[in-house]
């Protein structure tokens, strides 16, 4: 009982920041890169950390996020804006800038990235990019597009009920993709080309109409029932992101 009570205060905390956060937060980033990382081949780990020096991935995930107000160019890359009600996603018609500058969103930002990355060991002395830079954004765009859109009620949640405890998630989720996803797993790895951004915002579109918009209407005050019902969904998310930001990189990195 004591529980619940704490639980629904805490919502109600949360309400009043849902027009402030609307990405994973640092939590979610750093998760999808703690995942990732351990499903890196040698030479894509290689790679990491040549670019990386010192630094862990994870603890860099959220750095396209601090450089929003310096690189101001770089905020429309973080999402995907679709029409209201049609609960579909499709490239040409959605990713955009506000300007309507075509290719300016977080998928455009990921087939950017993998391009640009696939110059590393090129042989070519300088990329005419930082490609640590790059390997930043990808890592942290990979994520983006695996978070439930325009519903940051469900990240802010997730990253309350885990935020003391973000390695026990990790490990658990880990757990999860080597034994009871082991075989979604591998779907979810597949891509014909280096990059799938498109099949990933398709995902994201019908997971949004079909969780985090269904029974809510604006302005209701949202039960347990919601958060408890929509966490598989997030945690599998997050899983998702891991898997295919590690298998991203392996075919980058070869
Ligand atoms: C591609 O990357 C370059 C270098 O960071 C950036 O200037 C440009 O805006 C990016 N474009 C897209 C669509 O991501
Ligand atoms: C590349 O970007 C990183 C991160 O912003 C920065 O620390 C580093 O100095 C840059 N490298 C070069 C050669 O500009
Ligand atoms: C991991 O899988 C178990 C068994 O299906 C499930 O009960 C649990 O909620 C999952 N945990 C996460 C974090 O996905």
């Amino acid at each position: 009982m004591e529980f619940r009570k704490t639980h629904i205060l805490s919502f109600i905390a949360l309400l009043s920041c849902i027009s402030v956060a609307h990405s994973w937060g640092v939590d979610g980033h750093f998760i999808t890169c703690k995942l990732a990382q351990p499903r890196l081949s040698k030479a894509a780990a290689n790679a990491v950390s040549e670019l990386l020096g010192d630094n862990d991935l994870a603890s860099l995930c959220s750095w396209a996020d601090h450089v929003k107000f310096r690189y101001h160019w770089s905020s429309p890359l973080h999402y995907i804006d679709t029409p209201d009600n049609l609960c579909t996603y499709q490239y040409n018609r959605d990713c955009k800038d506000e300007d309507g500058i075509q290719d300016r969103c977080v998928a455009g930002g990921i087939n950017n990235y993998t391009n640009q990355l696939l110059s590393y060991g090129s042989g070519n002395s300088a990329s005419q990019y930082n490609l640590t830079e790059t390997l930043l954004f990808l890592s942290h765009f990979i994520g983006d597009i695996h978070q439930v859109w325009d519903d940051s009620i469900i990240e802010t949640a997730e990253e309350r009920f885990y935020n003391s405890n973000v390695d026990e998630l990790i490990n658990t989720l880990h757990k999860n993709i080597s034994t009871v996803w082991a075989n979604q797993a591998k779907a979810w790895e597949a891509c014909s080309k280096t990059a799938c951004p498109d099949i990933y915002a398709s995902e994201g579109i019908k997971v949004a109409c079909d969780w985090a918009y269904k029974g809510v209407s604006e302005g209701s005050v949202l039960e347990d029932d919601y958060f408890l019902s929509r966490y598989p969904v997030i945690n599998m998310r997050l899983a998702q992101g891991g898997v295919r930001l590690a298998a991203t990189l392996n075919r980058i990195f070869g």
